[in-house]
């Protein structure tokens, strides 16, 4: 079995591909990712010797790339992470969404048809769904909800979930499509709120928070998003879309409240800042069909996910110290004005 995962020198794809070079020592696991600001093979240092992983750096976007890539390697499956990721830089540069995450789609979907990939997997996010309002806490997303996008990098998103299904209909293409709550843990870009929080509690340094803070998210531990990519990579039915999510609220001031608490630092770090355009209010996932027609759980408790989560952003001061520093001093300056 041969595996191209995209995107996996990032956040999630870093856990994913060190989740299945161990438990699937007998496949072979090709990673392809453009490196840009927030990929890096220091993400896979644990298992850069393994022999069943390889690493190529090139841009899913490039076609000619992916289709050289394609026909030398002969993959079974694809599983494609490559995305800007970052809402608030999405308000900055759209175009950039519109080339990773929509042409770069395309670009794999295209390569996988015409090289008689078995399974596609499109790794996507609740974001497509819009948001739901704060009072109606028994709302939450199924499969089955209107996709309703409100930032560009949500756009980027749904119109890559929408070429997939028609690559599907129109082709015959076996895809398969998860959709995902917020994901916290190790590897994660300080950009993104979790690991800013910690990064600057630990320095006693403001924390921005948009708005009010009332905003509520939905958090899953990154290893429970592995497992069930798992799950639908392998047992999942061509053409569908399965929602992944850990039924865990919080609003942004409860998370932090919490975070600061354990790390025993002041709530007086909490700052309130402009809030981030079309701000999605609530996301919440209903995870029933991953769970009744593939028996997923997630086997994170939160409180235990977000405790070894700061161990090893504790546990790993250097790894964040390299993200702080150059590039990210001037993005955030630019984003963070009133800091
Ligand atoms: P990330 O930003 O940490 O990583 C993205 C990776 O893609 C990086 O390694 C980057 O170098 C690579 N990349 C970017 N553009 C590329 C290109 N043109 N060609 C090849 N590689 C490119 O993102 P993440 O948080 O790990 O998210 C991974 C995927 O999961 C994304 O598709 C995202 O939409 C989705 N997702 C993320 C979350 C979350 O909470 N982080 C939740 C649900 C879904
Ligand atoms: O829901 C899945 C999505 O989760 C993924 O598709 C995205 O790739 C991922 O980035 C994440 O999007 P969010 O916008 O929800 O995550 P972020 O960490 O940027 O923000 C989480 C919440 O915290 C959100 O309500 C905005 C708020 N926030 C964020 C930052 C960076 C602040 O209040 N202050 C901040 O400085």
């Amino acid at each position: 079995m041969k595996l191209l995962v995209t995107g996996g020198a990032g956040f999630i794809g870093s856990n994913f591909i060190q989740y299945m070079v161990k438990k699937y020592p007998q496949y072979e696991i090709v990673n392809v990712d453009a490196l840009t600001y927030c990929g890096s093979t220091d993400n896979l240092t644990a298992v850069e010797k393994n022999a069943n992983y390889r690493f190529v750096q090139g841009r899913i976007e490039d076609k000619a790339f992916i289709r050289a890539l394609f026909e030398r390697e002969a993959f079974d499956m694809v599983v494609n992470f490559a995305a800007e990721s970052h809402v608030d830089r999405s308000l900055e540069e759209p175009g950039k969404f519109l080339v990773t995450n929509v042409l770069g789609t395309e670009s794999l979907l295209e390569a996988s048809c015409r090289y008689g990939v078995k399974r596609y997997h499109q790794v996507s996010t609740d974001e497509v769904y819009g948001d739901l309002p704060l009072e109606a806490r028994a709302m939450r997303f199924t499969e089955e909800s209107p996709i309703r996008p409100s930032s560009p990098y949500a756009v980027s998103k749904a119109s890559a979930d929408l070429l997939a299904l028609a690559y599907h209909r129109s082709f015959g293409l076996p895809v398969t499509i998860s959709r995902c709550s917020n994901n916290y843990g190790p590897y994660q870009f300080p950009e993104k709120f979790i690991p800013l929080i910690i990064s600057r509690a630990e320095k006693n340094q403001k924390i921005p928070i948009y708005g009010d803070g009332q905003n509520v998210r939905d958090w899953l531990h990154v290893a429970d998003h592995c497992s069930a990519i798992d799950r639908i990579l392998h047992d999942g039915k061509p053409g569908e879309v399965y929602n992944i999510g850990g039924n865990n609220e919080y609003s942004n001031l409860e998370l932090v409240a919490l975070i600061l608490e354990k790390l025993k630092k002041p709530e007086s770090l909490l700052t309130f800042v402009g809030d981030r355009k079309g701000h999605d209010r609530r996301y919440a996932i209903d995870p029933a069909k991953l769970e009744r027609e593939l028996g997923w759980k997630p086997s994170y408790v939160f409180a235990q996910g977000i405790e070894d989560t700061l161990r090893w952003y504790q546990e790993n001061a250097q790894w964040m110290e390299k993200r702080l520093n150059g590039d990210f001093q001037a993005y955030f300056a630019a984003v963070y004005p009133e800091l």
